[in-house]
């Protein structure tokens, strides 16, 4: 059986996506009118793009995590690719550091998910969801904004990166982890919508050296997929 099919990590997750339902009706209420999909969207981007710190450190408890379906697919890319060491720009509570932790587990031998998340508080109920899974041993947790804790970058090269944070920074963390990315590691931006910056724009130009496309995915829009070709 493999890990994310486990009891321990199967049952984690439920429960991570059960509270993530309620936790996350609070920003919807927190903004003028009740919000939905492209509104509550756009509505985000263009508070967060006005000052991000103070955006995501203003919404502690909510969770915005991957999709069920976006996290298997994280595990079936970081089993296919072989990935030993894997980077994440927004942990959150860990729901998608879980996915990514378990295929390391399948995988055999160690590696290493390395993950940054800006909410202090969020790191600290993160490295909790990830010892209930019993997965915290393949994760090192950075505290702060992405653009400092991985300024020190990693001790070998970086077999795939997701992108799950802030949405006008993937351009910019990309740039940072770009030289440890390995020929034929894999990019993910979550939600990397036109709107956002210019993270689309940069991996559509093949002479950046990525290949890929945005994939047709629900619920949630907007999710590119690019190979590393150089
Ligand atoms: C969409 S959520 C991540 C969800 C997570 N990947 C999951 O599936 O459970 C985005 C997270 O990125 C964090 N974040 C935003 N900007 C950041 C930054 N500059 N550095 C580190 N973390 C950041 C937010 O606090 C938030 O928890």
């Amino acid at each position: 059986m493999d890990t994310l099919s486990s009891p321990r990590v199967a049952d984690v997750l439920t429960a991570l996506f059960d509270d993530a339902v309620t936790a996350d009706q609070s920003m919807a209420q927190k903004s003028d009118d009740v919000l939905i999909d492209d509104d509550m969207m756009s509505w985000a981007i263009a508070e967060e793009r006005r000052d991000y710190k103070a955006f995501y450190q203003s919404y502690p408890g909510n969770y915005w995590c991957i999709a069920p379906e976006f996290g298997r697919l994280l595990y079936v890319l970081a089993r296919a690719c072989g990935a030993r060491r894997i980077v994440e720009f927004g942990t959150s509570f860990g729901v998608s550091t879980i996915h990514l932790a378990s295929a390391l587990r399948d995988a055999g031998g160690g590696g290493k998910v390395i993950t940054t998340e800006i909410v202090p508080e969020k790191s600290a109920r993160a490295r909790q969801n990830l010892a209930a899974a019993g997965l915290d041993d393949l994760v090192e947790f950075r505290v702060g904004d992405a653009l400092e804790t991985l300024q020190d970058g990693f001790d070998g090269p970086v077999d795939l990166l997701l992108l799950d944070g802030a949405f006008s920074l993937y351009h910019p963390v990309l740039r940072l982890v770009e030289p440890y990315l390995r020929p034929g590691s894999l990019v993910l931006g979550e939600n990397a919508l036109e709107t956002a910056g210019p993270f689309l724009d940069y991996v559509r130009d093949p002479a950046n050296g990525y290949a890929g496309l945005t994939l047709p995915f629900e619920p949630s829009r907007g999710n590119h997929l690019a190979v590393r070709t150089g």
